[in-house]
């Protein structure tokens, strides 16, 4: 059934692929393209390892996050919007239905102050960066150097599990926060957990899910790569005084290895949640080769590269569940978690 777009520049942005139609239908077209590509990609998948689609509580104004271009046009103009898919078009903007509330409200604050800026320091392009917290409070980046960077007391935050997590202009973070809290009772909510447990938080980000989960486990390890990212990281641990919650500063690749083996002999469970690219070779050899990860979470945001890498994973680990999170709705985005166990 077709419905009318809230967007005027639905078809045209690029950003959006469903707004025409209704919420069940872009549901069904985005399990039904997942379930596809998956069992054609992993030889002999169990078709009953696929759960429904969650939806997400939000459907339009759930972006924590917008990335705008800026730019001076040749006849002095400044104008503030996305490029247009495979052009070098630049398309104003002035609301943007898929964006939290309060970016929305920001936006022509956000043209005239980056417009001051912009003047002051000659810039006549920049990409800007507006995000937004839980609790409602919006800053905004990407004129001049370090122009991410924040002091500790503007952080964003999410409480997730009863934690609150903080992030900044400059780290990753997922960008609807109104369903991240069901991944994690999801994670939490597996047999794998003993009072033992090591968890272990891959590609951690700011720390999200090794702090919302860090009751469940004696341990929590996180690696990270990104600077920023664990800087963040630490301010979490710190805040909540957590002692047996560690991050460290590198690729999981090259530092898992030794971390594993230091843990030779411990329950270990980890949760992987690579970037769009999916994982090294080397992080995948890694994994199947090592006995002391009993239980795997992959969490994707690429139906793509989780095909690839679930193809090569599933000589050592069991597919389980695939639970299809609906992070990104009408965009033509899913996120994947997906629980295995040893075979
Ligand atoms: C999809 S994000 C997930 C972050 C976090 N799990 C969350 O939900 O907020 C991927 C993270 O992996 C980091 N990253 C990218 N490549 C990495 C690597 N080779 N080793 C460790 N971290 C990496 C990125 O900086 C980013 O923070």
């Amino acid at each position: 059934m077709k419905v009318t777009p809230l967007c005027s520049l639905f078809g045209s942005c690029g950003g959006c692929k469903y707004q025409d139609i209704s919420y069940e239908e872009e549901l069904s077209i985005k399990e039904k393209a997942l379930r596809d590509l998956l069992t054609g990609t992993i030889e002999g998948l169990d078709p009953l390892v696929f759960e429904p689609l969650v939806p997400s509580p939000e459907l339009y104004y759930y972006r924590n996050r917008l990335d705008l271009t800026f730019r001076r046009d040749r006849e002095g103009r400044w104008r503030m919007g996305f490029m247009l898919e495979n052009t070098h078009k630049l398309e104003d903007v002035t609301v943007c239905p898929i964006a939290r509330k309060e970016i929305n409200d920001f936006l022509p604050k956000l043209r005239e102050e980056a417009t001051v800026k912009a003047v002051a320091g000659e810039y006549r392009n920049a990409n800007l960066t507006v995000r937004v917290g839980e609790e409602g409070k919006v800053a905004w980046g990407g004129i001049g150097r370090r122009s991410l960077r924040m002091d500790p007391e503007n952080y964003f935050s999410v409480t997730i599990r009863g934690r609150r997590i903080f992030y900044s202009l400059d780290t990753f973070f997922q960008a609807n926060l109104s369903i991240l809290g069901k991944v994690a009772d999801t994670i939490s909510a597996g047999s794998v957990w003993t009072p033992e447990t090591v968890f272990l938080d891959l590609y951690s980000g700011v720390g999200l899910f090794g702090l919302a989960l860090a009751d469940l486990a004696k341990e929590v390890v996180m690696i990270e790569s990104g600077y920023d990212s664990v800087r963040l990281a630490k301010h979490n641990i710190a805040y909540h005084k957590l002692e047996h919650v560690k991050v460290f500063e590198g690729q999981v690749e090259k530092l898992l290895p030794e971390i594993l083996s230091a843990l030779r002999g411990r329950h270990c469970v980890a949760l992987i949640d690579p970037p769009r690219s999916g994982l090294y070779p080397s992080a995948i050899q890694t994994l199947n080769q090592s006995d002391g990860i009993s239980a795997l979470f992959y969490l994707s945001c690429s139906p793509e590269s989780l095909s690839r890498d679930l193809a090569s994973l599933k000589d050592r680990w069991k597919i389980e569940r695939i639970i299809p999170f609906d992070f990104f709705p009408r965009t033509r985005h899913l996120e994947t978690l997906v629980c295995l166990g040893r075979l």
